[in-house]
């Protein structure tokens, strides 16, 4: 099967089945502690953050969806003209489709739309390991974006059937590139989660989207594309694989300062939770492309809305008037997060007595 069809797959099985992992992403095992006395005004409330060196108006970012296809081009369109209107950052979807036919690069060119904001380009490891590092520049710079993400995909590329699952190399490959490319390069999963072993590994790197489990599954969306019982039998079953977001941040963060936060992030209140486990932001993918799939470009800004107003009002009663400020309060932590990251060796005191 070629590029585009899969990617319009992807899309199809992301909105029209229940691709959602069944295990959580471990933000109802977070509390953040309630102000009573929050010392400032609602309105004070400053949202403006900066990632990568480029500021943005709010602490998240539409992450990688799309790419490749008509359909895609118009759903990129949609994003893009949302992330300007709202100055936040954005990711193209992986542009694998691109290099095996040049002429797919308009469904991926979106800066006429979106002049202003942190846009990254993406590519699969499986891919840069063998690219030269002049293309992958030129790939880069065809769509004028800001940084490099490189999505690890271990999980999806094992179970997809026309999967490529060469991964050998793929450190060297990433130091080179990090040597070589004059832009700053990230690796993000994508809904599998970034483990502190990998983070050590890459912590030369400008930054890391753990990507984990709770939200979008692919091995979910393998299931369904599946044309045999074998495929559907092992996606079923790897299904919930991974490192749930919540304990992933902690694990990256570990070693890697820049994180963003995504897979399962769904409100403001999870927004504010990622910031507060040591996130420099937040990434949502599914609830981006249901919000603009087929339906005019206002809902979507509503959307949006609501979750910048759920964040605010976190903010609001945890007494942070600032994101900076958001980022040093304490949490508490309960249940299975709580038991996985002590069995992993984190002292969970340095979150609920912080400031204390
Ligand atoms: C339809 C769809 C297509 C995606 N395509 C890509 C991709 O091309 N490259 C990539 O790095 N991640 C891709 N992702 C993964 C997302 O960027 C994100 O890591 C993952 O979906 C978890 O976020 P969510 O739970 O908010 O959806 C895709 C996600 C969806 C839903």
């Amino acid at each position: 099967m070629g590029t585009p069809q899969r990617k319009d797959d992807h899309i199809r099985f992301a909105l029209e089945n229940d691709v959602q992992c069944r295990a959580s992403a471990g933000f109802d095992d977070v509390t953040l502690i309630h102000s009573s006395l929050p010392e400032m005004d609602l309105e004070d409330i400053r949202t403006e953050t900066s990632l990568l060196g480029k500021k943005m108006d709010y602490p998240f970012i539409i992450s990688a969806i799309t790419g490749g296809s008509e359909r895609a081009e118009g759903i990129n369109k949609d994003l893009a003209i949302l992330a300007e209107r709202h100055n936040i950052g954005m990711s193209v979807g992986s542009q694998r489709a691109m290099i095996e036919n040049e002429s797919l690069r308009g469904t991926y060119e979106i800066r006429k739309y979106a002049p202003d904001i942190l846009l990254f380009s993406n590519l699969g490891l499986a891919q840069i390991i063998g690219m030269d590092n002049g293309s992958i520049s030129s790939l880069i710079d065809s769509i004028g974006a800001d940084a490099l993400a490189v999505h690890l995909n271990p999980l999806q590329e094992v179970l997809q059937p026309e999967g490529d699952t060469t991964f050998k190399g793929g450190l060297q490959r990433l130091r080179e590139l990090k040597d070589d490319l004059g832009c700053p390069v990230i690796v993000k999963e994508t809904g599998a989660g970034i483990s502190m072993e990998v983070a050590r590994l890459l912590s030369f790197l400008d930054g890391a989207e753990i990507s984990g489990v709770g939200g979008t599954s692919f091995a979910a969306v393998e299931y369904y594309r599946a044309k045999n019982a074998l495929q559907k039998h092992t996606a079923n079953l790897f299904w919930d694989w991974g490192i749930p977001t919540v304990p992933s941040i902690i694990e990256t963060k570990k070693h890697i300062s820049t994180i963003i936060a995504s897979g399962g992030v769904r409100n403001g209140m999870h927004i504010a939770k990622c910031l507060v486990l040591g996130a420099s932001c937040a990434g949502l993918a599914q609830p981006f492309l249901s919000a603009v799939y087929n339906r005019p470009l206002t809902q979507a800004s509503e959307y949006l809305d609501r979750m910048v107003h759920e964040l605010r009002t976190t903010m609001f009663l945890t007494g942070a008037d600032s994101v900076d400020e958001l980022k040093s309060l304490p949490a508490v932590f309960h249940g299975r997060t709580r038991e996985y990251l002590e069995e992993r060796g984190f002292d969970l005191k340095q979150f609920s007595q912080r400031g204390v």
